[in-house]
């Protein structure tokens, strides 16, 4: 069971646990004031969406977390943001996890994504939704 608290504005702060019982590239779905959010360790560090799919509404947290292709010239195969990725399980359209923007901009809308903390040695989220304006890759 995540410990809570109060973090700085009142909102509800989440102690998922330590980072290393966090395995690669796996989502864990938690509850956290009402909000279903995925939380995926990457080697870059930990990133929290929530599991709403912006295409449908499709539960993107039993999805998949990998990376894509990325554009490159003709007979090249290029693939890139390993562990990055959630592609969702409904239409398989897939979102960064750190921007929540979706690969190749062709979803309008953002997956929303969550303030994550990595504090002496434990993992931290918290429901505030981080603004990433104007931005297309993580
Ligand atoms: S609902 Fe997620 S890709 Fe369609």
């Amino acid at each position: 069971m995540p410990a809570s608290g109060e973090a700085g504005s009142g909102v509800t702060e989440v102690c998922l646990g330590p980072l290393q019982d966090l395995p690669l590239g796996v989502i864990r779905t938690v509850e956290i004031a009402g909000l279903r959010i995925g939380v995926v360790r990457a080697a870059s560090g930990v990133y929290a969406f929530g599991d709403r799919c912006p295409h449908q509404g499709g539960p993107i947290c039993a999805g998949r977390i990998a990376g894509t292709m990325l554009p490159s010239g003709r007979d090249e195969y290029i693939y890139g943001y390993d562990g990055l990725v959630v592609q969702c399980p409904w239409h398989a359209y897939e979102f960064y996890v750190q921007s929540g923007e979706s690969v190749g901009g062709v979803i309008p809308g953002r997956l929303p994504v969550y303030e994550t903390e990595i504090r002496d040695g434990d993992v931290y989220c918290q429901p505030v939704r981080i603004r990433v304006e104007g931005e297309r890759v993580p």
